[in-house]
């Protein structure tokens, strides 16, 4: 396959975000060398780098304030609690939640996820109600679903998409009816990139009286998320999608939705008595957290919505736009490429071919040249399903991305094919 030169250049607008600037906060960025070269790291989908500034507040606590939480009266524990219960705090800030208790701090969407189907899902779908996805969904809010309805005889509805990569609409509300107990919906496609209109969908499942959970595992790190204004039942995000560290997420729930769920796992600190012939459960969001949980996690992730708000979600939407487009228009113009996705609302990543050529092929060769991409199914099988391919290759963007490594991006796939013939 022969690769056209590029001709036209697309144009690099002028974004408000100090690029310059804030990569100079990831370490990662300017000292690492895959094979010699410069790092182009369009991996962040999978998980995004860590700035300096969450790394020390880590660091920080690690060092001088660790102790267990909401277990001592001693000035570590009580220090330590304090950090915990801040960082739940800026959580329920950073989603507009009404009240504090109403986040749950889990280790990540899949955990969320599982939260709800097990606490909300095992308590109120019987025999004959059905679950609605969508097929735009990562497994994380797929196989929790049908599990719960091989155990209920319950049944998932699956709302279809169109070749652009986008919901069909007139369908989901078909699909809903009095048997449909909840939706489950992404944000944003993880493989795809296609921002769903989840504040409308919310909308109308409300009409019908289902409640809605949102995976915004894609979303919070691209745009501001109100889930009062969204009227989300639940919102779940992660923590190393978020510029934070791995092994700590959230779910926000409304209060009296979490209020009549059932506790997922049982354990300490998830109680207020027990005796061997009874338990009572504490009150939320304490009755979902059961165990020690990663106290240092969850306050670098409150440093994690420091930082992206000091940047501002703005500023990093608009730049991430400016990206988008030119990406775009660099990698459609190479022949033999074929992007996957192309919704009219849709975040910063491109998941493409390249005619002839293995994706891991792909991905290997970009390696070489520095770049980190994610090849594969991007655990959403039904969406490569729709499209009748196996895989793709994905370049997924941050803030800290810059159109020189959009370019660089584009050149390492004209490579691909020179070494492809
Ligand atoms: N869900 C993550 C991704 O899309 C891991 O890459």
């Amino acid at each position: 396959m022969s690769a056209r030169p590029s001709t036209r250049p697309a144009a690099r607008p002028a974004t408000p975000l100090d690029v310059a600037r804030v990569r100079a906060d990831f370490p990662i960025l300017a000292n690492v060398r895959p094979h010699g070269k410069p790092l182009v790291y369009l991996d962040n989908g999978a998980s995004s780098q860590m700035p300096q500034q969450v790394i020390d507040r880590f660091v920080r606590y690690r060092q001088w304030e660790h102790a267990n939480i909401h277990r001592g009266v001693h000035h570590l524990s009580q220090t330590a609690t304090e950090a915990y219960e801040e960082a739940r705090r800026k959580v329920q800030r950073y989603l507009n939640a009404a009240e504090e208790r109403e986040i749950v701090f889990t280790s990540n969407v899949t955990d969320a996820i599982n939260l709800v189907m097990q606490g909300y899902g095992r308590k109120f779908v019987a025999a004959g109600d059905e679950v609605v996805l969508t097929h735009l969904e990562h497994h994380a809010n797929i196989v929790p679903w049908q599990m719960l309805c091989e155990e209920k005889g319950a049944r998932l509805r699956v709302v279809p998409i169109d070749d652009a990569g986008e919901l069909v609409l007139d369908e989901y509300e078909r699909l809903l009816g009095p048997r449909t107990k909840l939706v489950a919906v992404t944000h944003v496609s993880n493989a795809l990139g296609t921002v769903n209109p989840v504040k409308a969908m919310i909308a109308t499942a409300h009409r019908h009286g289902v409640p809605v959970l949102v995976d915004g595992a894609q979303a919070v790190q691209h745009m501001k998320v109100d889930v009062r204004d969204l009227d989300a039942d639940f919102y779940a995000f992660t923590g190393h999608k978020l510029f934070g560290p791995t092994g700590i997420g959230a779910l926000y729930g409304k209060a009296p939705l979490l209020e009549k769920m059932q506790p997922y796992k049982g354990g300490g600190d998830m109680i207020l008595s027990v005796t061997f012939e009874k338990t009572t459960y504490n009150a939320i969001p304490h009755k979902f957290e059961a165990g020690t949980p990663p106290i240092a996690a969850a306050i670098g992730l409150g440093a994690a919505i420091d930082y992206v708000g000091a940047v501002g979600l703005d500023a990093i939407a608009a730049h991430e736009r400016a990206l988008l487009a030119y990406a775009t228009a660099a990698v459609s113009e190479i022949d033999g490429v074929r992007i996957y996705g192309s919704a009219r609302d849709k975040a910063a990543l491109i998941s493409f071919n390249v005619g002839g050529v293995h994706p891991h092929d792909v991905g290997t060769i970009l390696d070489h040249e520095g770049i980190a991409i994610r090849t594969g199914h991007h655990c959403a099988q039904p969406v490569m399903q729709r499209f009748g391919i196996p895989a793709t290759a994905r370049a997924s963007f941050a803030f800290y991305n810059t159109f020189d490594e959009v370019d660089a991006l584009a050149a390492a796939i004209r490579k691909v094919q020179q070494l492809f013939g």
